[in-house]
């Protein structure tokens, strides 16, 4: 039998006597990808965060590699912590450190040598593209680079779980598609188990293994992504599947204005395709 790698039972978080998290179970398998969605504020932090203990959980258990997450004392957590990577929506870089500094100090903290922890956190950088940037600030970097030491920093640990919350939410659009390449590559390139919050819908729709959706801190539907929106059962289901259907509709749309014939004082100009041909 496989080892479950993660498996989270009855999970629930109350905030006073608020239910943000109403009894949610989870299961992956080594090297998995499982991407959560769901409306804003259904529960998706807390669940993520719950599982290396960033939230405290009200009830339920978590075993990580069978560990008993839920029972380990504050003082157990740390070595937790190290094996598991959690990539934030901000990715809170230390101001005055370079990028190097940035993915080694956490490194250098956990007691490893100096020497090692450059090593790590160089083999990091090269991973997210930016090894040329390690001696950059991060004001001198856009966001999307600074969210991409922000991944290295995790990547530096070597983790074999990788958590992510909604990765590229606090990035402009623009930034957004080279965060989501430099996750899809590591997802291909890593065979790393991973759990990821996101709102990106065709990103979900490449990498996931399985997608899960929540609605008011429940799990509603889970399935492949191939399945999940093709015959919505829930409503959560049937909005996102409206998103995938009107952004076919707009792609489409704006291919056709694009690539119509455009005729210009009575002369047919050429199309796109035709120009590549002719050149
Ligand atoms: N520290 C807290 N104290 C009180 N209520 C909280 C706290 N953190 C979260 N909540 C509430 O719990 C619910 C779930 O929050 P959570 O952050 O897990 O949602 P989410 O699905 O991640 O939302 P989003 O997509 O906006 O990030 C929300 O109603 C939120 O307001
Ligand atoms: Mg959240």
């Amino acid at each position: 039998m496989t080892k479950k790698h993660l498996e989270i039972k009855g999970l629930k978080k109350y905030y006073g006597s608020f239910p943000a998290v109403r009894g949610v179970d989870l299961e992956l398998a080594r090297g998995e990808v499982v991407v959560i969605m769901g409306p804003s504020g259904c529960g998706k932090s807390t669940v993520i965060r719950s599982i290396n203990r960033l939230v405290e959980p009200t009830a339920g258990e978590i075993y990580f590699d069978g560990i008993p997450v839920h029972s380990l004392k504050p003082e157990q957590l740390a070595p937790l912590r190290r094996r598991i990577g959690f990539v934030f929506q901000n990715f809170n870089l230390i101001q005055r450190l370079t990028a190097l500094e940035n993915v080694m100090l956490g490194l250098v903290y956990a007691g490893l040598d100096k020497k090692v922890a450059r090593r790590l956190a160089e083999e990091a950088l090269a991973k997210v593209g930016l090894l040329s940037a390690a001696d950059k600030l991060p004001r001198e970097m856009s966001g999307g680079q600074q969210q991409r030491i922000g991944i290295a920093r995790a990547l530096a640990f070597q983790p074999e779980l990788m958590l992510w919350d909604e990765p590229t939410a606090s990035l402009d659009p623009i930034l957004v598609r080279e965060v989501l390449d430099v996750m899809e590559e590591l997802v291909r390139s890593t065979g790393t188990t991973m759990l990821i919050v996101t709102h990106e819908v065709p990103f979900a729709l490449r990498v996931a293994d399985r997608i899960l959706l929540m609605a008011e801190g429940k799990v509603i539907e889970e399935g492949a992504p191939a399945e999940i929106f093709q015959a919505p059962t829930s409503e959560v289901g049937r909005k996102y599947l409206e998103i995938i259907n009107s952004e076919a509709k707009d792609v489409a749309e704006i291919s056709r204005r694009i690539l119509q014939p455009r005729r210009s004082e009575g002369k047919l100009l050429p199309q796109a395709g035709e120009c590549i041909e002719s050149a």
